[in-house]
């Protein structure tokens, strides 16, 4: 194995039935690597099993699922005949637990505990009719407000346009920001309660995330959107550490390079197909709005027809005014490999709604065909001597940065 090569590595946790949006958000840019560019670059696709159960799982199908994770990486493409394709499970690598306990001692209590994901997950983020405000839109909306008043000289009034939605904006920027009203008051006793609950675990995530990028030196990690804060996380990290202690990690490339790289202006966000404000998350209860890798054609044509769109009857791609629509005409132009801008333009203007729902419905279907029939094929005794291998190669090329970190920080002695 050639030590040069660049890096590009990626990790599907072993949850739940995986969906589209991991597919097309990490899987899919992975495995195009893999097939086109492996011998170029080292290429580490993984299960991170100790992500599992930061939030509470059955565990008594863990094993299945980190089985069936794998079955899902062949079935997607993966080419497990490439020496410079690795597939291993985290937790059979000890220096991925190690280097995070150390990470930890350089990780800030304060950065950590404002991570989105540790937000959602942890049920601690403020929304306002169901959306996150958006910091931006807050200060907009101040500004307008003071220059409106400013020139009217009249604080009753309200700027024109202006409703009860811009007030509740205004109102969530006021309990935000001032500490010590009752309401933020409340609203903290409400978040340490709800801490109680939460583990440990699922405030550490970024820092064991951190860990699985830097032992592999890995430059690129494609990832979906909503793990972009996660990166930003890991490349700062290293890049304080290697201030302090000399060049000890590769410092993964900066997320707007990544999406270069990746062929992408940004990082992928794959809408819930019921509320198309939201990401489609494995977590969703109803399962309505989510496309799992394992629904038949029909079940995924069916949640495709019912997607909910918009009320404007013509299409036309904004993913801010048109979530809906503008998602579906995404999905399409990655299931048929087609460019974003071109699929766009063969829509818009179109008032048929139901057109475009079929063209995806059939694009997803047979993606979905092909996918389940490979899956039912797949190897499970190919997966597992290949893990062997491999998991015996990432252990010695993890602990090699693990002992350049305990050197440095004094565990063991300098070299
Ligand atoms: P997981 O299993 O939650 O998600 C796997 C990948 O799927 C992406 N994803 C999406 N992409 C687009 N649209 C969506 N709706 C959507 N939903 C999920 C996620 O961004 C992710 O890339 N923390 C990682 C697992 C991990 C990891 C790592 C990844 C652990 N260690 C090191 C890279 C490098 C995660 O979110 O897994």
């Amino acid at each position: 194995m050639n030590k040069m090569k660049p890096v590009i590595l990626t990790g599907l946790r072993a949850n739940n039935d995986l969906h589209i949006g991991n597919y097309l958000g990490a899987l899919l840019p992975l495995i195009d690597m893999a097939k086109q560019r492996a011998g170029e670059y080292q290429i580490n696709l993984f299960v991170p099993d100790l992500h599992s159960f930061t939030t509470p799982i059955d565990h008594s199908k863990l094993q299945d699922n980190i089985m069936q994770t794998l079955r899902v990486f062949v079935a997607a493409g993966l080419p497990l005949d490439q020496d410079d394709v690795h597939i291993y499970r985290q937790s059979y690598i000890p220096a991925h637990s190690e280097l995070t306990w150390i990470l930890d001692c350089f990780a800030s209590f304060f950065v950590l505990r404002r991570m989105q994901q540790f937000e959602q997950k942890a049920g601690l983020q403020l929304s306002v009719g169901g959306k996150v405000p958006d910091p931006q839109r807050v200060k907009t909306l101040i500004q307008e407000l003071e220059a409106f008043r400013k020139k009217n000289q009249d604080l009753e009034k309200l700027p024109p346009g202006w409703d009860r939605a811009q007030i509740e904006y205004l109102l969530f920027a006021v309990i935000e920001n001032w500490k010590f009203s009752e309401k933020a008051l409340a609203r903290h006793h409400l978040n340490n309660r709800r801490l109680a609950g939460v583990s440990v675990g699922l405030f550490n995530y970024p820092v064991l995330m951190a860990a699985d990028i830097l032992l592999y030196n890995a430059s690129y990690v494609p990832v979906g959107e909503d793990q972009t804060q996660h990166l930003e996380f890991t490349r700062d990290i290293a890049i304080r550490m290697n201030n302090q202690f000399g060049e000890l990690f590769t410092v993964p490339e900066p997320v707007a390079k990544q999406h270069e790289f990746f062929g992408k202006d940004q990082g992928l966000r794959i809408k819930d197909l019921v509320d198309p404000t939201k990401k489609m998350s494995k977590s969703d209860e109803t399962g309505r709005g989510v496309i799992f890798l394992t629904d038949t054609p029909e079940e995924a044509a069916k949640k495709i027809k019912s997607a909910t769109t918009d009320s404007f009857n013509e299409i036309r791609y904004d993913m801010k005014e048109r979530p809906g629509v503008s998602n579906l005409l995404q999905i399409l132009a990655l299931f048929t490999g087609r460019d974003l801008q071109d699929v766009i333009a063969q829509y818009e203007g179109q008032t048929r709604y139901g057109d475009l729902k079929q063209d995806v419905a059939e694009a997803v279907g047979t993606f979905l065909r092909d996918f389940q029939a490979k899956l039912v094929q797949v190897d499970n005794q190919a997966i597992l001597a290949k893990l062997e291998k491999d998991e015996a190669a990432m252990r010695e090329q993890a602990n090699r940065v693990l002992l350049k970190v305990q050197r440095a920080v004094g565990l063991r002695p300098a070299a």
